[in-house]
């Protein structure tokens, strides 16, 4: 089952092959493009992955309480289709901490399902935490965790897990990172790798008063802003460049016209930034932008054309009491199994 991936542990295995190689090569295209722009997957070191829980934690970033308080009310719903139908795997693409899943693994053990989590993040710090956190609090749980983008993921529970039952998540609005056209081809990828009956817990940031979303990614105590410029301390790190981070800011702002949260870090001053292992170095100029992420807002009908879009059905879609936040349950119900390339 492992062949092909490198083993980090009893319980983990990696389809990274070189992620210093990737993100050498993802930052020489992104900051040769205008705008410059680099993905919110490489937010996630060690580093990175902490700032994040203590975002989870602040009272401006609502949409861990609203996912937190629909999985803990809706838990025995959304485990339901999976109950009485054997053994089953709980993946959870993205993981992180895990801390929301362990509701649902609760929910599990309760209703002595027989099941593997099966936790997938780019993240292999984020990764041995959340394994042996699991392996600690709940030592009966099955695990089996894999390091690695959520695209390979998709294409490991097609061919690893092919015999097996899937409750898949895809928790943390981590969606919104997509533009709908890539939302699009990674469900419709998703799908083509389940079979009939499997599941999908989505949780979808709904649109809503634009201070809100605004208040969320540019926090009061800064911890957003610590996010994303960690990015630059990353590439210090990891690539050997000299970005002087006191001169760069966070900034964070609403598209109407594409409904996505935009971050971005704007150099303060003209610079120019080394970066050895490209050996190449950057010009900014004063108030230019990097774009760092997209997180995108929801209507309830775009999740539903979303559904019908990548060929699955919404089951049942809970929203927390505010109406902020959509957790949706879609089914697979056809056989998915037609001959793909990309299998
Ligand atoms: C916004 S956090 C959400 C974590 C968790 N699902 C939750 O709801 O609390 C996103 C997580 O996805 C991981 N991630 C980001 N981009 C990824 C990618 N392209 N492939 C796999 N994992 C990714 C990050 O390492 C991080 O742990």
């Amino acid at each position: 089952m492992t062949k092909g991936y490198t083993v980090l542990g009893p319980e983990i295995v990696s389809d990274l092959h070189d992620p210093v190689r990737d993100f050498a090569y993802d930052a020489l295209v992104g900051l040769s493009e205008r705008p410059k722009r680099l993905s919110s997957k490489y937010f996630y070191d060690d580093a990175g992955s902490r700032y994040f829980q203590r975002i989870m934690s602040l009272e401006d970033y609502y949409p861990t309480a609203c996912e937190r308080e629909i999985l803990t009310e809706r838990a025995h719903e959304i485990i339901s289709p999976m109950l009485g139908r054997g053994p089953f795997n709980l993946v959870d693409l993205g993981a992180g901490d895990g801390a929301k899943t362990k509701i649902l693994l609760d929910a599990l053990r309760a209703a002595k399902a027989e099941f593997t989590y099966v936790p997938i993040d780019i993240s292999e710090g984020a990764m041995r935490t959340l394994v042996e956190a699991v392996r600690v609090e709940q030592p009966d749980t099955r695990v089996s965790g894999l390091v690695c983008e959520y695209v390979e993921g998709a294409h490991y529970l097609g061919r690893a897990f092919a015999d097996r039952s899937n409750l898949v998540l895809f928790l943390g609005s981590n969606i919104g990172n997509f533009n709908r056209v890539q939302a699009r081809a990674f469900l419709r990828r998703l799908w083509s790798s389940l079979r009939k009956g499997d599941c999908v817990l989505i949780g979808f940031d709904l649109k809503k008063d634009i201070e809100v979303l605004l208040r969320a990614y540019n926090d009061s105590e800064g911890v957003t802003a610590a996010f994303n410029l960690n990015l630059l301390t990353r590439m210090n790190r990891e690539l050997g460049a000299d970005f002087d981070v006191t001169k760069f800011r966070h900034y964070g702002t609403y598209s109407v016209f594409s409904g996505a949260m935009e971050s971005y870090l704007v150099s303060l001053e003209p610079q120019v930034v080394r970066i050895d292992a490209l050996e190449q170095s950057f010009s900014f100029d004063a108030w230019e932008p990097l774009h760092t992420e997209y997180s995108y807002k929801y209507l309830r009908a775009d999740i539903d054309r979303m559904a019908a879009d990548t060929g699955f059905s919404v089951i049942r879609q809970f929203e927390d009491s505010r109406g902020w936040f959509a957790s949706s349950l879609w089914r697979v119900e056809i056989e998915t199994k037609v001959p793909s390339p990309l299998k």
